[in-house]
C-alpha cells in the first residue's frame, strides 16, 4: 500500500470490520491514556459498551486495583512505561471487568509516536490459567504420590528383607530347638548325678576322716586326690555345669527370638493392655539392668488402653529399655513419655547414652545387626521390636546422635485395622 495514499471512507471502514471481527481485545489510547476506540471483542471481553469506554482513562477504568483488591498505583502499571515511550509484549496483568471481576489477561502495547498515544491488544487467558493451576496441582499431587510410592518401596524392600530373614529365622529356629531341648535335658539330669556323685564321695572322704579306713589302704587314695586335682574338680565341675546351663538359657532365648521374629509358635491373644501397666512391670524385670546407674524418669500422659498383643508389645518395651540402659556405660538417665496422637499411642523412650554413629543408622532394624562385642548381643532386638510393631499398623522412629543419647519413638494405634493374627479375642 502506498503510504502516501489518503485513507477513504471506504478503506477505514473496511479496517474497522476487520478489527471487530478479531477475538483479541484492541483499545486505542490517547496522550493522556484516555481510550480512543475499543473493538467488539473487547467490549465483549470487558463487559462495557464502546460507548462506555470511550473518553475512560485506562488506568481508572480497568487497573484501579491489583488482584487482591488493593490499590494500583498508576506508576506502577505497565502502562507508565507507555508514558515513557517504551513498547511491552505478553505482559500478563489484570483488568478489571465491568461487573467487578476480575479478568486475567495478556496485554501487548506499542506506542504511536505520531498521535502521542498506544494502541493495546489484550486476550483474555483466564482459561490458560486455570489449566496451569491444574497442571501445577496435577504435579505437586504427582510429586507427593512419587514421595509415597518411594516410602511404600522402602517399606517393601523391608518387608522383603524381613520376610525372607523370617523364614531363615523360622529354619534355624527349628533345627537348633530339638538339640537344644535335649541337651538341656541331659544337661539337667547331669546335674543332679554330679551332685549325687559328689555326695557319694563326701561320704567316702567322712569315712577316711573317722579313721575306718586302714590308713595304708588311704594312702593310694590320697596319691589320686592329688594327681587328678581334687578339690579343683569338685568345685570346677560345678561351675561347668551352671556355666553350661546359662549357655544353654541364652540359646534358648535366641530361638524364643527366633521364633518371634518368624512368628511361629505364637498363641498369644488380642487384648487391650495398659502400656503403663507394661512399662512398669518391663522396667521391674529389667531392674537389674538399670540398678544405681540409669535414673528413671517418668512423664506418663492421659492414654488409653491398646488392643494388642501383650507379650509381643512387652517383648519391644524390653528390647528397646535394654537397649537404653546398655548405651549408658556410666551413669545416666532414661526418660519414658507417653502420649496419645489421634488414633495412636506414642510411647517415648530417651537415653543420655552414647547415641549412634550416623553410618549405622541405616543398619539399626537389620537382624543380626550389632555393635556388642562378640556373644554380647545377637543384633536382633530392634529387629523383631520394629517388625512386631509394623505388624500392629504402628512404628518405631528413633533420633540418635553420638554423644547426645537415642529417643525411640513407638508409634500404636490404638485399635489396629489389621490385626497381625486373628486368633480369638482380635478387636
Ligand atoms: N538406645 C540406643 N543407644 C545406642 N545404640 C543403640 C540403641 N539402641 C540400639 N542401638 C544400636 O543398635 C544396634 C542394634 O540393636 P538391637 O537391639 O537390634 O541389637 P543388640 O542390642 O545389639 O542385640 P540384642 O538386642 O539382640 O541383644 C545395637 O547393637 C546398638 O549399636
Ligand atoms: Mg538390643
Amino acid at each position: 500500500m502506498n503510504r502516501e495514499a489518503p485513507v477513504t471512507a471506504e478503506m477505514q471502514s473496511f479496517m474497522l470490520q476487520i478489527l471487530d471481527t478479531i477475538t483479541e481485545g484492541v483499545l486505542a489510547l490517547d496522550a493522556t491514556h484516555a481510550i480512543t476506540y475499543a473493538n467488539r471483542a473487547a467490549c465483549y471481553l470487558l463487559g462495557y459498551g464502546a460507548d462506555e469506554l470511550i473518553t475512560q482513562n485506562l488506568h481508572t477504568c480497568l487497573q484501579a486495583r491489583r488482584r487482591d483488591g488493593s490499590p494500583y498505583p498508576a506508576a506502577e502499571s505497565p502502562f507508565a512505561w507507555l508514558a515513557r515511550g517504551g513498547a511491552f509484549c505478553f505482559i500478563e496483568d489484570v483488568f478489571w471487568h465491568k461487573d467487578g471481576h476480575a479478568l486475567d489477561v495478556e496485554l501487548t502495547a506499542n506506542p504511536l509516536p505520531a498521535q502521542g498515544g498506544a494502541i493495546v491488544i489484550f486476550r483474555d487467558i483466564a482459561e490458560r490459567k486455570g489449566s496451569q493451576a491444574a497442571l501445577l496441582k496435577a504435579f505437586q499431587d504427582l510429586d507427593a504420590l512419587n514421595l509415597r510410592l518411594d516410602k511404600a518401596h522402602g517399606q517393601l524392600l523391608q518387608n522383603e528383607k524381613l520376610a525372607s530373614v523370617g523364614q531363615l529365622a523360622a529354619g534355624m529356629a527349628h533345627e537348633i530347638n530339638n538339640p537344644i531341648g535335649f541337651v538341656s535335658s541331659n544337661l539337667s539330669s547331669l546335674e543332679k548325678h554330679v551332685h549325687a556323685l559328689l555326695r557319694l564321695i563326701e561320704h567316702y572322704e567322712a569315712l577316711e576322716q573317722d579313721g575306718s579306713i586302714p590308713a595304708e589302704r588311704l594312702a593310694p587314695l590320697a596319691l589320686l586326690k592329688q594327681s587328678i586335682d581334687y578339690a579343683y574338680l569338685r568345685d570346677d565341675v560345678q561351675d561347668l555345669l551352671s556355666e553350661s546351663r546359662q549357655g544353654v538359657e541364652r540359646v534358648r532365648k535366641i530361638v524364643k527370638s527366633l521364633k518371634d521374629f518368624s512368628r511361629e509358635g505364637n498363641e498369644y491373644q488380642w487384648s487391650e493392655i495398659d502400656l503403663h501397666h507394661c512399662l512398669e512391670s518391663t522396667l521391674d524385670v529389667l531392674s537389674r539392668e538399670f540398678s544405681g546407674r540409669c535414673e528413671l524418669q517418668r512423664d506418663y500422659g492421659d492414654i488409653p488402653g491398646v488392643f494388642c498383643l501383650a507379650s509381643e508389645i512387652n517383648q519391644v518395651l524390653m528390647s528397646v529399655l535394654l537397649n537404653a540402659a546398655q548405651a549408658i556405660a556410666d551413669r545416666g538417665r532414661i526418660t519414658l513419655r507417653t502420649k496419645r496422637d489421634g488414633e495412636f499411642v506414642v510411647i517415648e523412650i530417651q537415653d543420655t547414652g552414647c547415641g549412634i554413629a550416623a553410618d549405622n543408622m541405616p543398619h539399626i532394624f537389620d537382624p543380626f545387626f550389632t555393635t556388642r562385642p562378640v556373644g554380647a548381643g545377637s543384633g536382633l532386638g530392634l529387629s523383631v521390636a520394629y517388625g512386631t510393631v509394623q505388624r500392629h499398623g504402628g512404628d518405631i522412629k528413633i533420633d540418635s546422635a553420638p554423644g547426645a543419647g537415642t529417643t525411640v519413638r513407638i508409634i500404636l494405634p490404638i485399635k489396629p485395622r489389621h490385626p497381625p493374627h486373628t486368633g480369638e479375642g482380635a478387636p
